[in-house]
């Protein structure tokens, strides 16, 4: 037992703490607040708390637990809003009323819950178990499989599994090796700030796809990868991730808000229980853990409240499933870091960030990965992480440490943002490097026509930016015909595909089979606008066909009708250029006549 020497916000230095470790969790003052060490000086510790201090002081006594911060895990977890050190928010406000009070102890797992137990029956009493191993499932969701697995460190030969009704801490099987026994439960803890063990780590040729079309069509991430969304101010990181959360096929969503606004989370925490997955029809919080700590809470649980986050992830990742992880925003979680060190009176880094910013990124996009688990199965790790730079300008330390890790990199831009054009990924200058390793899956699932169609967009896309220079300069006259028609089909590429309204019903969600058909249809016309030109149309007369407004409403088609629309379309496209081909053959005749 130590004893409180100074507070300085969110940090605590004690004295007498001798047989303390670093990360050991503490109890600090008459409170009994909630920190951990993060320095030790002979016999000295810093501890970070993750309550307010207020209301502590010097002389108070300090409690190490002897363990580190350690995540919760097992039946119960999912649909359910934790703060940063995975207290469940709702039981906290239960007992602390309006105000969150302090030293609250809150179980993360329910203890009074009991769950059905289903044994698994390949694992037979006698026989030899070890980290990781399935022994058993509770049917947490209608959809979901909760595996129940050996806890990491723990081996031997199995007794008295057997299926039944158990609350998370009774157990469920015995674990003997030598003369030491240990009680197995459905609940097993790990320490937050290491990566969960597994076999093998592979290259993903998956793509984690989102519903949103600029990503899953130009720039997607594999299942397993990491991406980040930098983008100044407003201009849509918490949109973008909100739904990505939603509509992502993965089949756990972690979504940590980690420092941003109160009521960017209240907006997730009243939404999303409303909310229904596309897929399953069931609602969409049965598959999300919320991890919310917001910009009035503790700046230390912020810090805490990312690995708390990937700590989840990883564990369902071990039972072979894919899950993704949102962090909103890193780089408020860098700027806790600052605090820190700076209160830490650390040598500062780059503007004030501590020098080992750049590690401790590095290290956290590389818990992504799709991964061969301990006990064989498949599973993984998206990591997807919006970072706010101040004024967008994305030669911060944050921004860059990241973009050094990640693989996929969606811009966002203020021009776009205030032009309207959500979700505003500058195509220009977003990437994937996923692309190669993705092909063959798109190629299987797309067909090579789109794969060929996303080349060629992307080619156009990329012609009409410099043809919009020359335009400044010359004005749009000085274009030939051919020229100016790809002006015309880059902004319908622009508007009636990569504009995507999240808040419209139909439009916020569109499948791949969609967005192939929506982009073939696009460049369908634009072959039949460059086979037109080429018989002397003028593009004046391209850019005023009624069709076009036909094709900009696709977006709004059900999924069930897309096929049936297609057709339609194209039968259109095909009627008008056959009209405006005959009414020039005839001016034609007529001129000669
Ligand atoms: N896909 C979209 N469809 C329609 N509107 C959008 C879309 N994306 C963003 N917006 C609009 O932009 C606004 C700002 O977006 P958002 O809150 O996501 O920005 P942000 O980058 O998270 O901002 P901050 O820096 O304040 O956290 C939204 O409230 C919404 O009106
Ligand atoms: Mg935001």
């Amino acid at each position: 037992m130590g004893v409180i020497e100074r507070i300085s916000g969110p940090l605590v230095v004690a004295n007498e703490m001798l047989g303390t470790r670093m990360y050991d969790v503490v109890r600090v003052g008459q409170l009994g607040l909630i920190g951990e060490i993060i320095q030790l000086r002979g016999d000295k510790a810093i501890i970070q708390v993750y309550e307010d201090t207020t209301g502590i002081s010097p002389g108070e006594p300090v409690e190490s637990s002897g363990v580190p911060l350690m995540a919760e895990l097992g039946p119960g977890i999912l649909n359910n809003v934790y703060d940063g050190i995975q207290r469940p928010l709702e039981v906290i406000r239960s007992k602390s009323g309006a105000f969150i009070g302090k030293g609250i102890n809150a179980d993360a797992l329910d203890r009074k819950k009991k769950w059905r137990f289903f044994a698994e029956s390949k694992v037979k009493n006698g026989s030899t178990v070890s980290s990781g191993d399935i022994i058993g499932y509770v049917q947490e969701t209608e959809h979901l499989k909760h595996y129940i697995m050996v806890p990491y460190g723990t081996e031997g030969k199995i007794s008295g599994l057997k299926s039944g009704s158990f609350s998370v801490d009774q157990a469920i099987a015995k674990v003997t090796k030598g003369s030491k026994t240990t009680n197995i439960t459905m609940m097993q803890k790990r320490p937050v700030r290491r990566s969960s063990p597994f076999k093998t780590k592979f290259r993903s040729e998956e793509p984690l796809l989102t519903g949103q079309r600029v990503l899953d069509t130009f720039f997607p991430v594999a299942k397993g990868g990491s991406a980040a969304v930098p983008g100044p101010f407003g201009s849509g990181k918490t949109v973008i991730q909100q739904q990505i959360a939603k509509f992502a096929d993965a089949d756990i969503v972690v979504y940590v808000g980690c420092g941003e606004r109160g009521n960017e989370m209240t907006d997730v925490l009243v939404e999303f229980p409303e909310l229904v997955d596309p897929k399953t029809k069931r609602p969409l919080m049965e598959r999300t853990v919320l991890v919310a700590n917001t910009s009035n809470m503790p700046v230390a649980a912020r810090e805490a409240s990312i690995y708390t986050g990937i700590t989840i992830a990883e564990y369902f990742r071990d039972m072979g499933y894919s899950v993704a992880i949102m962090a909103d925003s890193t780089s408020r979680w860098a700027e806790a870091m600052r605090e820190i060190s700076a209160r830490l009176e650390e040598m500062p880094g780059e503007e004030g960030y501590p020098a080992y910013l750049p590690k401790r990124l590095a290290e956290y996009y590389e818990r992504s990965g799709k991964v061969e688990s301990l006990n064989g199965a498949i599973g993984s790790v998206t990591i997807i992480g919006a970072v706010s730079p101040a004024g967008g300008d994305i030669s911060e330390p944050v921004s860059q440490g990241t973009l050094r890790v990640v693989k996929t990199f969606w811009a966002l831009d203020v021009a776009l943002a205030s032009a309207r054009h959500y979700p505003s990924v500058n195509w220009l200058n977003s990437y994937s490097l996923y692309l190669d390793a993705l092909k063959d899956w798109y190629v299987k699932n797309a067909g090579e026509s789109f794969v060929n169609d996303r080349i060629s967009a992307m080619k156009l896309l990329q012609r009409e930016a410099e043809l919009k220079d020359i335009v400044q300069l010359v004005g749009a006259d000085a274009l030939p015909d051919n020229e100016k028609v790809v002006l015309e089909i880059g902004r319908m590429i622009r508007e009636d595909f990569l504009r995507q309204n999240a808040y419209d019903e139909i439009d916020t969600y569109t499948s791949l089979a969609k967005q192939k058909m929506m982009l073939s249809t696009i460049l369908y016309f634009r072959t039949k606008a460059e086979d037109a030109v080429a018989h002397q149309i003028e593009a004046d007369n391209i850019t005023k066909m009624k069709v076009r407004e036909e094709i900009g409403r696709l977006k709004s088609v059900k999924e069930s009708d897309v096929e049936k629309e297609e057709k339609h379309v194209r039968e259109s496209i095909d009627s008008e250029f056959r009209a405006l081909l005959k009414e020039y053959q005839s001016e034609v005749e007529k001129e000669k006549a």
